[in-house]
């Protein structure tokens, strides 16, 4: 099965607030989008990788990675969702019967134990699957006053992660379904949930976080120092 990794990487970062997209930030030796890269492009399993850029995205080209061979770039959209579809249209092109390996570009941390994990998965799922990780702590729903309602069933709850990972037509197809329709989409799963596809929960590393507020910065420099 050939495999093409899609990374959105085309957001302002405007939660962290920084001089330049948070992708761009430095975490130790490099910044965070090359050390997504790295990870997805040092990946045997995989043939491409499409990253969905910002129309104005300056930096990019100034990456060590830009140049790499299995490396191919498009222009992203308005939302994540838009970015996606972008690169999926490329990979249309490329090989409409591979599967597709979305990850966002600000979790730099993802290791190959967990690529391994989700690509192993398509034999239990082969609907499509995502990486995820179990709710820890007890969850409460509350009214809009901030009363708590009741408690939620932790047990079947989960923090949707990425990599995820769908035939490339079937996302392709229900991705642009369903913006046309104006669904909310915030990631793959919801897409393909969206047309009536039930994709696997893979359960993924907890340091796999998403850098979104300044504090995470630190976190994920010292799980990138772990795994040095
Ligand atoms: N992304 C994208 N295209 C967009 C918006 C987001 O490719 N129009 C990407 C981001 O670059 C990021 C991933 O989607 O890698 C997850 O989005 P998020 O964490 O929300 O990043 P930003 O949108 O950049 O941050 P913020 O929402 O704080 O502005
Ligand atoms: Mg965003």
């Amino acid at each position: 099965q050939s495999i093409i990794a899609i990374v959105p990487a085309a957001g302002i970062g405007s939660r962290m607030g920084a001089d330049k997209p948070k992708q761009y930030l430095m975490l130790g030796q490099q910044s965070i989008l090359a050390h997504t890269l790295d990870a997805l492009l040092s990946h045997k399993r995989i043939d491409k990788v499409i990253v969905a850029l910002h129309p104005q995205d300056q930096y990019f080209k100034q990456l060590p990675q830009a140049k790499h061979p299995k490396l191919i770039q498009v222009i992203g959209g308005g939302e994540r969702s838009d970015s996606v579809l972008a690169a999926l249209d490329q990979a249309m092109q490329i090989n409409a019967n591979a599967w597709a390996l979305v990850h966002d570009a600000a979790r730099p941390c993802l290791r190959h134990e967990d690529i391994n994990k989700l690509i192993a998965s398509l034999k239990q799922y082969p609907q499509g699957a995502i990486l995820a990780a179990p709710v820890r702590d007890t969850m409460k729903r509350s009214d809009a006053s901030g009363l708590i309602t009741n408690t939620v069933e932790r047990a079947l709850l989960w923090h949707a992660l990425t990599p995820q990972f769908f035939p490339i037509s079937a996302l392709h197809n229900n991705l642009s379904q369903a913006l046309a329709a104006n669904a909310s989409i915030t990631d793959e799963a919801s897409a393909m949930e969206w047309a009536g596809v039930r994709p696997g929960l893979v359960s993924g590393r907890v340091d796999n976080i998403k850098v979104t507020h300044p504090d995470d910065l630190q976190l994920a420099a010292l799980f990138m120092q772990q795994a040095q």
